[in-house]
């Protein structure tokens, strides 16, 4: 039996892609390799949002490339967003590879790697689905759930934001039909997932391609007084209604997260779903690039600072507690110290307790190619460092507020950091889990807990995550009866980190 191994860069829709490749594979009769070096097929799945993760496939294919020369037989794919971008001219500059696929053209791989397998010559598929869009459904082996999932709900961008290159490699929005997202959770959840990420590269957008959900807005307009009321009324989507739904349908899952949002689709239905909805954690990541309204305009962001504010303020007046993370940029061509002042100001504003940030760098296909680089790659690095800064204070002090207090974290696996906590005996190992504020917490258990809720004391806060004790031990569970527990004895694996160790990024695009 053939094997392959997919080798995953980049963000969360990336990550998605990756595993359903692997069902694909299996389903047509290959196995997954021990690692990189023993596998037939070896599939690169790409990330082109930043310059650095496109270095990173260059000098991967350098290497498997250096494998091919022992074991001519070996087959170099090259999936996701460089594949779509590049296409045909990836073959030429990099001659190791024999297949370039798209992310919409998953289903055909192994029909492409049968001809290959009959010495085909290299090929390259990167067509968009646009007429009949697909959604590839999970289908979780017995045993192999984790604790946590992620469901696309759409795919592809409809925004400009003239420094973005999704638009051009993942095309325009589609959306999946409303009864195949409940459906697929429905089945993740019967296969022991309690936690559901809703994925999509803007996916408060959606709307129901199958119109069986009611139109938005679900509730009464709300006055914003920095959106004028025409703007708010085409923001208007069904997502919060998705929601709804998906909270009516599958009343067995315990949480439910979605990722990026845009913030002109925060609307006064989607704050309204958060305060009804207990399934909706308490946390929102909701990417704001800039907190300089003369950038957000360069940017094509289509709101202001202000009206980011309005927007995140009502929804934490309906959710106490909640937090927020964001997105940011730095150093975008003709970004001033006056505007990035103002980004600090917004973080402190708003009070992330987290951000990703970026420096700039030019995409090819972006608006903002016609515009000067002009902020200095040491200015750039001044600004993420200043920018880190600002969010760190508020997240230390956000994290040891928590020191004393007992959580509810949902157990995702193993961890990696010992919790040394006092109680830690022989066959204790250190667990890893989130709250529902989306904090990491650590903690040792003497058996495998994962996919369980618990209650953990905290004891000590470190600089990204918490340390605490379990309240109350769990009844240890059959290894067979643990759906969410993973096949591997002595516990399961972090289900941040794919099957053969690839490790995930927070964000997409
Ligand atoms: N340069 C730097 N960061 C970028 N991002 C997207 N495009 C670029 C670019 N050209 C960042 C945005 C987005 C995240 C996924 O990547 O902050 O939200
Ligand atoms: Fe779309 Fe997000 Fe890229 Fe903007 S940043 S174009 S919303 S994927």
């Amino acid at each position: 039996m053939p094997s392959f191994a997919v080798v995953t860069f980049g963000c969360q829709m990336n990550m998605h892609d990756s595993t359903r490749m692997e069902e694909v594979l299996r389903g047509a009769g290959y196995a997954p390799a021990q690692d990189v070096e023993g596998a037939d097929v070896v599939l690169l799945n790409t990330c082109s949002v930043r310059e650095k993760a496109e270095q990173k496939l260059r000098s991967e294919v350098g290497r498997l490339g250096q494998l091919k020369r022992r074991r001519p037989d070996l087959v170099i794919g090259v999936a996701g967003c460089v594949a779509q971008q590049e296409g045909e001219r990836l073959l030429r500059a990099l001659p190791q590879i024999d297949l370039i696929i798209g992310p919409d053209n998953i289903p055909e791989l192994p029909r492409l790697l049968a001809d290959l397998d009959t010495g085909g010559l290299p090929q390259v598929r990167t067509v968009f689905d646009v007429d009949a869009p697909s959604f590839l459904s999970a289908r979780p082996r017995p045993g192999s759930a984790g604790a946590t999932a992620f469901v696309t709900v759409m795919k592809g961008c409809n925004e400009r934001c003239s420094y973005c290159i999704v638009p051009h490699t993942r095309g325009p929005e589609r959306y999946r039909p409303a009864r195949e997202i409940v459906d697929e959770i429905a089945t993740l959840v019967r296969a022991g997932v309690r936690e559901i990420t809703l994925l999509g590269q803007t996916v408060n957008s959606y709307r129901d391609p199958e119109a069986s959900l009611p139109p938005g807005p679900l509730v009464a307009e709300r006055r914003w007084q920095h959106t004028r009321g025409s703007l708010a009324r085409q923001d208007e989507t069904e997502f919060p209604a998705l929601l709804y739904r998906i909270a009516e349908q599958v009343p067995e899952l315990l949480r439910l997260r979605y990722t990026s949002p845009h913030p002109r689709h925060l609307t006064a239905s989607l704050i309204r779903a958060h305060q009804e909805l207990p399934v909706l954690a308490r946390h929102v990541h909701m990417p704001v690039q800039s907190g300089s309204d003369r950038v957000l305009r360069r940017m094509i962001r289509r709101y202001s600072a202000a009206e980011y504010v309005e927007r995140t303020d009502a929804l934490r007046e309906a959710v106490p507690d909640l937090t927020l993370t964001t997105d940011v940029i730095v150093g975008f061509p003709g970004e001033s110290d006056e505007d990035f002042e103002q980004t600090l100001e917004l973080m402190r504003r708003v009070g992330f307790v987290g951000v990703f940030g970026f420096k700039y760098s030019q995409r090819p296909f972006t608006p903002a190619l016609q515009l000067a680089d002009d902020v200095s790659e040491a200015e750039k690095g001044r600004r993420l460092e200043r920018l880190f800064a600002t969010v760190d204070e508020r997240k230390v002090a956000h994290l040891t507020s928590l020191v004393g207090s007992t959580q509810r974290v949902l157990v995702e696996g193993r961890g990696k950091v010992q919790a040394f906590s006092a109680t830690a005996g022989e066959g204790t190992a250190s667990y890893t889990g989130r709250t529902e504020r989306n904090e990491i917490v650590h903690f040792d258990a003497p058996w495998d807990v994962t996919g369980e809720v618990l209650e953990v004391t905290i004891r000590e806060a470190y600089k990204n995550s918490l340390a605490g004790d379990l309240q109350e031990l769990p009844p240890r569970r059959a290894p067979a009866a643990s759906a969410a527990s993973s096949t591997r004895p002595g516990g399961a694996q972090p289900s941040r980190v794919g099957q053969d160790g690839r490790r995930l990024l927070p964000v997409l695009g």
